[in-house]
């Protein structure tokens, strides 16, 4: 039994309506409820919000990405049709710094941003307030044309709603919310087939008790990736796992967390609407999931590897950046106690010339682990 904190009438009657429900509609509630929803309350990232994202740490991160993108552009014979779509921007930093990098090398390429939430892209076009002329914003796929170039996303995929199951004595059960003055779990059958292709044969290994989380939301979203994509690369940052390593037995209690003000907490039915909730990202999944939408996986590394390989010290001196908060900001990026290791880069091809040879897969390509 868990009691929340004070929550909006309607939320109220929202989660009383939907109970039982499985705990992926619960956190979509949380989420991307459109009036209570975390993201429809434009939260903010970096000190004065939840958590911290690369974009957020220094302008170096945008600077790498940006110079990865101008390899893919020369690889593709320099189009002047190229578009750059970013989804989920958050604030706005990653752009700003991408397009900070093109116009030093005096490139001007098209940035388009899939935002579903208004206040967000409120937010994003302050950041940006000097490209807003430059930049189309959308809040759905199907405002998006067809399109060449590069599709991004930092940390999206970990806010994707989760099933969320446990191994019983008997069986695979999956975990159902139910409101009633407070939170309540209760288990139950697997409410979609998938859920148990996803895991099989991990489950077999698992103990008595073990909690994971299954995201089948991956699928919808990598379709309307190969449905807008007509050719060019995908680029995926989060922090996540191949799926051996995400169902491994040792990991007894999966993945999902909640931050808020800088805070991990571990229950999830605290603050519905107030925190950020994510689960750490299957990235075998989305491999083989993009593989059945003729999404062609390319590389896989740290996010360390990925910036040192686009060479990010000597980034750090043509943006101008070299003091001693550069140097400690570049370190929080890097090393495994930061980003550096717990962040990785997916990158998927889509109806393109392969192999695709990138300078951020130059030091380590870990395709083979996915
Ligand atoms: C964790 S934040 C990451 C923000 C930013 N990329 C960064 O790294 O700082 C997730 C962002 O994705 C947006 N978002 C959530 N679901 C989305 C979806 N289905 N399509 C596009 N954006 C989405 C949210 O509104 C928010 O801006």
């Amino acid at each position: 039994m868990f009691l929340p904190n004070k929550l909006p009438e309607k939320f109220v009657e929202t989660f009383i309506q939907e109970s039982p429900m499985t705990f992926a509609r619960y956190m979509e509630l949380c989420l991307y409820h459109p009036e209570f929803g975390y993201y429809a309350n434009a939260p903010k990232i970096g000190k004065k919000g939840d958590y911290f994202t690369a974009p957020a740490v220094h302008p170096v991160f945008g600077a790498a990405v940006a110079k990865q993108i101008l390899e893919i552009w020369e690889f593709m014979g320099k189009p002047s049709n190229f578009v750059i779509l970013e989804a989920g921007a958050g604030e706005g930093y990653l752009a700003l710094d991408i397009i900070n990098y093109f116009s030093l090398r005096e490139i001007d390429l098209s940035y388009w941003i899939l935002e579903p939430f208004l206040p967000n892209q409120k937010r994003q076009k302050q950041t940006l307030k000097e490209q807003v002329k430059k930049i189309k914003w959308f809040a759905t796929w199907e405002e998006v044309p067809l399109f060449i170039g590069v599709f991004l996303s930092n940390e999206l995929f970990d806010s994707f709603p989760v099933h969320l199951i446990e191994k019983t004595a008997e069986d695979l059960q999956e975990v159902y919310v139910i409101f009633e003055g407070h939170f309540r779990e209760v288990l139950g059958g697997l409410s979609r087939p998938e859920i148990l292709e996803r895991v099989l044969p991990h489950a077999n290994y698992w103990p008595e008790g073990y909690r994971t989380e299954v995201c089948l939301s991956y699928r919808n979203f990598l379709k309307e990736i190969a449905k807008h994509l007509h050719k060019g690369v995908i680029i995926t940052f989060d922090y996540g796992y191949s799926r051996a390593d995400f169902y491994h037995p040792d990991r007894q209690q999966g993945t999902l967390i909640c931050f808020r003000e800088h805070q991990v907490l571990e229950n999830p039915y605290l603050f519905p609407g107030k925190c950020d909730l994510t689960a750490h990202v299957d990235f075998t999944a989305l491999k083989e999931i993009g593989e059945s939408f003729g999404l062609y996986p390319v590389g896989f590394t740290t996010q360390a590897a990925f910036l040192v390989g686009l060479g990010v010290e000597k980034l750090l001196e043509e943006i101008g950046r070299t003091g001693p908060r550069d140097i400690e900001a570049l370190k929080l990026l890097l090393l495994p106690q930061g980003l550096g290791m717990s962040h990785w880069v997916f990158v998927q091809a889509r109806n393109m010339p392969l192999p695709l040879a990138l300078s951020g897969f130059k030091l380590s390509n870990r395709l083979g682990i996915l």
